[in-house]
């Protein structure tokens, strides 16, 4: 078998490079450990940021989103019992779309079925090698069979667990990594959002968030112990800390409704340097992971998989590598930003165990400058809309 570009992993960097590099003329063969089922069902982020939906648009795959995604010109944000807007589009100029994950998979998986191309789901001990020579392959097993796959290039989109990173030598990375103290308590449920737009809480018990898939499912988030068991939530609880954090009553109508799904997101900043090695090229969660406070990391792989289909698409088209040979520098200058700013949103809503009174005062203050300061609202409108590529 063989292909141009051999691409591991069919999640969002995956499925939208291969959407890509077929419009560039380009193949591609993607290979997935999951089903198809499995990867169209996984509940994870929500946000775009209005670069993603021109990327996700100029691919072809945007009509549903620009029919049932919402588009949120502000956002809240919750602390000393009250409520602040951040006027996203009045600071910027832009907007953000709520459009969940697994339904930009869909539309991909979709996409990519149209084409004809192949996609191998519940592919088994892939295996990428070579890359360092002119002659790179990806060994897999599929339905029982192993398979060779020939390939010009491998694109490592498998996320964090994936295969690719660490089938790098570990004297050609740098990794840079900081995990948190606690993680977040997710679920979906079946209930209208008790606000129109997305509620960031900094409360006293701890981080809460409010956001929504459909103007009858709410998506909600708790901070929560990183080690937390969910026998220890009952539906009742998760309710009633969610009414306690973000308010209720006269703020805010929060109205209890079937739980679709619940489950506990580990929270941590990663980053390995650098992206290419050979003709091995690292995109989305394989090569970095950011604490999702920000919103951050499908717009993340959607970048970088943007960039990487334009450095191919030169190299075919032109016989030119530069783009090839700047990918990771290029990713890496955004990247660092984005890790930036994710911190420090997490640092800024979370209760971090051993807060002393001052750092408590400190957060409040730096809300308080917020939510009072164009300026300093703007550069958190900035960053959350989405900084130019
Ligand atoms: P992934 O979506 O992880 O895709 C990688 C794909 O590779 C997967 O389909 C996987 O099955 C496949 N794969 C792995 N190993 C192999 C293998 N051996 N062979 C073949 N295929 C393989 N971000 C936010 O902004 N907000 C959130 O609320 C949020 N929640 C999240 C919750 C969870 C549980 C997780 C894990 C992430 C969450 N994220 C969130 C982050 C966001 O979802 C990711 O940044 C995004 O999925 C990155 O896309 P990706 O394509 O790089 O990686
Ligand atoms: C959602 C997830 C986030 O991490 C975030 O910051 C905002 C919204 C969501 O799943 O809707």
């Amino acid at each position: 078998m063989r292909t141009q570009v051999a691409i591991v992993g069919a999640g969002p960097a995956g499925l939208l490079l291969a959407q890509l590099l077929h419009l560039r003329g380009i193949d591609s063969v993607v290979l997935e450990a999951k089903s198809r089922h499995y990867i169209e069902h996984r509940v994870r982020a929500g946000v775009l940021e209005h670069q993603s939906v021109d990327i996700l648009n100029e691919a072809g795959v945007g009509a549903r989103m620009m029919r049932e995604g919402l588009l949120h010109h502000g956002l809240m944000l919750r602390f000393s019992g009250q409520v602040h807007r951040i006027d996203l589009t009045a600071l910027t100029g832009r907007a953000v779309m709520i459009y969940g994950q697994q339904e930009v998979v869909k539309d991909l998986v979709a996409a990519r079925v149209a084409t004809g191309s192949p996609l191998h789901f519940e592919v088994e001990d892939v295996q990428p090698q070579e890359f360092d020579t002119d002659r790179p392959r990806v060994l897999f097993r599929s339905g029982g069979t192993q398979q060779v796959l020939e390939c010009d290039y491998i694109a490592g989109c498998d996320g964090f667990h994936g295969p690719c990173r660490v089938s790098i030598s570990p004297t050609e990375l740098k990794l840079f990594e900081r995990v948190y103290p606690f993680a977040w308590l997710g679920i979906l449920a079946e209930t209208p959002p008790a606000s129109e737009e997305l509620i960031y809480a900094n409360h006293e018990r701890g981080f809460a968030l409010l956001s929504m898939r459909s103007p009858t499912v709410s998506r909600l988030y708790l901070q929560c112990a990183p080690d937390e068991s969910l026998e220890n939530w009952p539906d009742e609880r998760i309710w009633s800390e969610l009414q306690t954090r973000l308010g209720s009553g006269r703020d805010l109508d929060l109205r209890i409704g079937p739980i679709l799904q619940k489950g506990v997101t580990p929270m941590r900043s990663f980053v390995a340097e650098p992206m290419r090695h050979g003709r091995l090229f690292l995109a989305g969660d394989a090569a970095h992971i950011v604490p999702p406070t920000g919103a951050k990391g499908m717009n993340l792989a959607i970048t970088d998989v943007y960039l990487l289909a334009e450095a191919l698409a030169r190299h075919y088209r032109d016989g030119q590598d530069d783009r090839l040979n700047e990918y990771s520098a290029t990713c890496l200058r955004r990247i660092w930003k984005v890790q930036r700013f994710s911190w420090w949103m997490t640092m800024l809503l979370h209760r971090f165990s051993d807060d002393s009174e001052f750092d408590r005062r400190r957060q409040l203050a730096e809300l308080d400058y917020i939510t009072s300061s164009r300026v300093g609202a703007q550069s958190l409108a900035e960053n959350y809309v989405g900084l130019p590529l």
